[in-house]
């Protein structure tokens, strides 16, 4: 899989380049720690179980730790973020904040820095599309 000897690194999934599922799974586990123990972002939090929230998200794991240039078919990230945008402020420097706990968390786990940026990269457009207001914010209001 992936030849190009060497010459472009974004080959292959981005948890085996990483080191397999095991590491993944730390990384996500580190997200998560950092995510609930952020003064900030516990208010968007309190409520929500981490197992739920992880069962969620796993869809968007898996994505994100997978082949790259695929697009991610799931759910759209605007409405799943909506009540907390719209009722407890939920801003796109929150979003940021998580960012850079899931930046820390790959480096706990000794990520290449190239990986972490392609990751990274991968998150990304996910901020203008989350705060960026859609037909279905009405019909999600209602
Ligand atoms: C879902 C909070 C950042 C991706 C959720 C939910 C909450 C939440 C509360 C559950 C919504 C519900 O179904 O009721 C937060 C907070 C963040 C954050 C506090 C702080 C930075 C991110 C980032 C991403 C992301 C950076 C990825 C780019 C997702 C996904 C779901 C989700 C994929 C699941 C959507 C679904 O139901 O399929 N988030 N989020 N979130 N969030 Fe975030």
């Amino acid at each position: 899989r992936g030849g190009g000897g060497g010459l472009q690194q974004h080959t292959g999934a981005v948890s085996y380049r990483l080191g397999g599922p095991d590491v993944v799974k730390r990384v996500v586990e580190g997200f998560y720690k950092r995510l609930y123990a952020d003064e900030k972002l516990r208010v968007f939090l309190h409520d929500q179980d981490v197992i739920t929230l992880k069962a969620k998200q796993a869809a968007f794991m898996s994505w994100l730790f997978g082949p790259p240039n695929q697009s991610f078919a799931g759910k759209n990230l605007r409405i799943a973020h909506l009540r907390l945008i719209k009722q407890r402020g939920f801003s796109p420097a929150d979003f940021e904040t998580g960012l850079s706990l899931f930046t820390d968390a790959m480096r706990e786990q000794g990520s290449p820095e190239a990986i972490v940026n392609e990751v990274l990269m991968k998150m990304r457009p996910f901020k203008e599309i989350i705060f960026t207001p859609c037909a279905r914010d009405a019909e999600e209001e209602a």
